[in-house]
């Protein structure tokens, strides 16, 4: 138990890299990354991808967690409570109200892609894709997104089920949903990358992924694969600063962050394998887009004796992988509102609802308004609702709050504060990280963001 009134946090070290490598391990890796590094060509993208994870991303996340475990509070009190500390005069609470407010787009269309996969482990369970042919499985995803009530209801049975865990104490819901969702997560992801080797065509898949092809690295595959570093780590919307306010005090936090970026890592690139061997045994494209994993994964299981089974356990395991991930995305809000007064429970309800509503902008982007581009005025042609709020979060939003959290770490918090909250010994090691922190992620950052205005 812990002491009333006192900061709640995690029941150990393992217990917090499991709770904090759900928030990262999500939809970001099994279907966010395999269509991006898709639609990007593979091989390049990977690679750039990798560098953004280990000098830009991997950095913020480590800022975001030390904010969180320095200001031990909800993303804007954190902040202002480290911005009174160090008597600065930048608006530092408006960078977590954003991140706030991105913790409710990001979760607008997350609800509708886990719902989809809710969807179609029932499909499962009624006997669905044994036997099926590729155009029947690439028929249900298309038929599933011209139907937005059905979209609204799956993804409003999502976030119930969100809802329900946040409600609870955080030893009770985030943690004891992590220790046993993640456990069974990799078993499955390693069962299903041993089956798309054996019926699918393993060797393209893995020069796709890492073989270099004819590619051009201009800015919009640099914007797509920072982005992607930035989303499937979960930086820069104070999900992961919220679960740091949570660290208990004996975490060593640079061990426990190796881990959890291995072990996020280890999950996309898995993803991967697991389906882009099958990508190209079949007709799919790999550049189709957001549907890519509902229109391959069900293949695996068309021949597969006990196929409807193992999709079913597959569809739920994917559902898993996205609560985990949902959980820490309304937790920072909850957080909030519980600072002001109110219980966990209507809070998150709340939350839920409202998260709900704004999803119909993705539900109807893949349904009536698949041709609607409302910022095609401004040079934003061909982006419907939901890209907007996806790229937007990811590209723009994430790497910007997380410049701001590597600013602060690196140039406004005390340098010997910043060293004993990681903890680290004062020496070339820590001085190389405090240099990645101060001038190598922000300039990094920084040249994307220009590149990106210039292109
Ligand atoms: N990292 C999650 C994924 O890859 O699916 C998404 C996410 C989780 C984003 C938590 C933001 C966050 F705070």
């Amino acid at each position: 138990m812990q002491a009333k009134g006192a900061h709640p946090s995690f029941t150990s070290r393992l217990a917090f890299i499991i709770v904090t490598a759900g928030s990262a391990i999500g939809l970001g890796n099994i279907w966010g990354f395999t269509y991006v590094a898709g639609a990007n060509g593979g091989g390049g993208f990977v690679l750039i991808y990798l560098l953004a994870l280990a000098f830009v991303a991997g950095p913020a996340f480590m800022a975001e967690l030390l904010i969180g475990r320095m200001g031990k509070a909800s993303p804007p009190n954190a902040m202002k409570k480290l911005r009174e500390g160090a008597k600065a005069h930048l608006p530092w609470q408006g960078v977590a109200w954003m991140g706030l407010l991105s913790t409710i787009l990001v979760l607008s269309f997350y609800a509708v892609i886990a719902g989809q996969g809710m969807y179609y482990g029932l499909v499962a369970l009624q006997g669905g894709f044994e036997g099926w042919a590729e155009d029947a499985v690439v028929g249900l995803d298309a038929s599933f997104r011209d139907a937005p009530l059905m979209m609204t209801f799956w993804s409003a049975a999502f976030m119930t089920a969100t809802a329900i865990i946040v409600s609870f104490d955080i030893r009770t819901g985030l943690e004891g949903a992590g220790k046993i969702l993640m456990p069974i997560l990799f078993l499955m992801l390693l069962g299903l990358v041993v089956y798309a080797g054996q019926i699918g065509d393993m060797s393209s898949a893995v020069d796709f992924l890492f073989g270099f092809h004819d590619m051009q690295f201009g800015p919009r595959l640099f914007l797509d694969a920072v982005g992607q570093a930035f989303f499937t780590l979960g930086v820069g919307v104070g999900g992961i600063m919220t679960y740091g306010s949570y660290m208990g005090d004996d975490v060593n936090m640079p061990r426990a962050t190796l881990w959890i970026l291995a072990a996020d890592l280890f999950v996309a690139l898995a993803a991967g394998l697991a389906i882009f061997p099958l990508v190209f045994a079949s007709g799919v494209d790999a550049a189709a887009g957001p549907g890519l994993v509902f229109m391959t994964l069900p293949l695996i299981f068309s021949d597969l004796p006990g196929g409807a089974f193992v999709a079913f356990a597959f569809f739920l395991l994917l559902t898993f992988a996205a609560v985990t991930s949902s959980i820490s995305l309304l937790s920072p809000t909850v957080a909030r509102l519980e600072e002001a007064g109110f219980r966990r429970g209507p809070s998150a309800a709340v939350m839920a609802f409202t998260v709900v509503t704004v999803s119909l902008l993705t539900i109807m982007s893949f349904a009536d308004w698949r041709d609607f581009y409302p910022l095609a005025a401004i040079g934003l042609d061909g982006m419907t609702p939901f890209q907007l709020i996806r790229e937007g979060v990811s590209n723009i939003v994430m790497p910007f709050s997380g410049l701001a959290y590597c600013l602060i770490i690196g140039w406004a918090l005390k340098r010997g504060d910043v060293r004993a909250a990681l903890p680290m010994k004062e020496g070339g090691l820590f001085t190389l990280w405090y240099g990645v922190m101060r001038f190598v992620a922000p300039a990094a950052i920084a040249a994307l963001f220009i590149g990106a205005m210039l292109s």
